[in-house]
């Protein structure tokens, strides 16, 4: 693992932006996976900065994101696929018909997950992996005590991520208990994984993540096996290290 230490988020974001960036410059069709949360709003701007200036040109790039509530159509606004589209693809010229996504409303899992999973394999592999973490050690969705070696899975969330997640919801109820999400599996195959945490929040299941035993229990502490990953934190997340 390769860990940059940052002042605060601004500055993660700027970093992680930069490396998000180069990737595109040094190939223009990239294969991107891309992750939600609040985490990557900033590095998300950042893009959108860039592309605005003329520096980048996402004509030629394929994204394919990380997971989606089961039960949200791609216009609801808590969906990720609308999050995805309003955070960054409408402001950059990314061809839609090259953004892909886990689609929640589709009641066959098992049809679902096959679909995407065949999509992946269509790539042949993610050039870059852009992950954030949850505050139980999950990526995407997958949650503690997942098979690391799962591919595209239903998921149910645990009680714990359907409570910090819901400060994105007008009720907890509206949460949905269950989601799509690639696996374990799928993100270890990926060239090269950018992780990016920031917030005293994420301290200590990141000093987990980074020095502790790789275990089910804790999905992201897989990434020590991972032979290219940036981790872009910033001070107070890496402050139990
Ligand atoms: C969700 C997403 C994850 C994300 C996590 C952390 O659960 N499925 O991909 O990493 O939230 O979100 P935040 O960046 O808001 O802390």
């Amino acid at each position: 693992m390769q860990i940059y230490e940052t002042t605060d988020y601004n500055e993660m974001s700027r970093k992680a932006a930069n490396i998000m960036a180069s990737q595109i410059v040094l190939k223009p069709d990239s294969v991107l996976g891309l992750a939600t949360g609040s985490t990557p709003e900033g590095l998300y701007q950042q893009l959108i900065d860039k592309y605005e200036n003329g520096d980048l040109d996402f004509s030629k790039v394929q994204t394919v994101n990380l997971d989606e509530y089961v039960g949200l159509d791609m216009d609801n606004h808590q969906s990720y696929h609308y999050y995805m589209v309003n955070k960054l693809f409408r402001h950059i010229n990314v061809d839609p018909k090259n953004c892909h996504f886990l689609n929640g409303m589709e009641k066959d899992s098992q049809k679902e997950c096959s679909r995407f999973e065949r999509l992946i394999q269509g790539f042949g592999s993610i050039d870059l992996q852009l992950l954030g973490v949850g505050e139980n050690g999950h990526i995407g969705f997958n949650e503690p005590n997942t098979h690391f070696s799962k591919g595209t899975h239903l998921v149910a969330l645990t009680q714990n991520t359907i409570e910090v997640n819901s400060r994105f919801f007008k009720d907890k109820e509206e949460v949905p208990h269950y989601a799509y999400t690639m696996g374990i599996k799928n993100l270890m195959d990926a060239k090269r994984i950018l992780f990016v945490v920031n917030g005293k929040r994420k301290a200590k299941i990141l000093r987990k993540i980074i020095t502790g035993p790789i275990t089910p229990e804790v999905p992201a502490s897989i990434l020590q096996l991972h032979k290219n990953v940036t981790v872009v934190a910033d001070k107070e997340a890496l402050s139990l290290l």
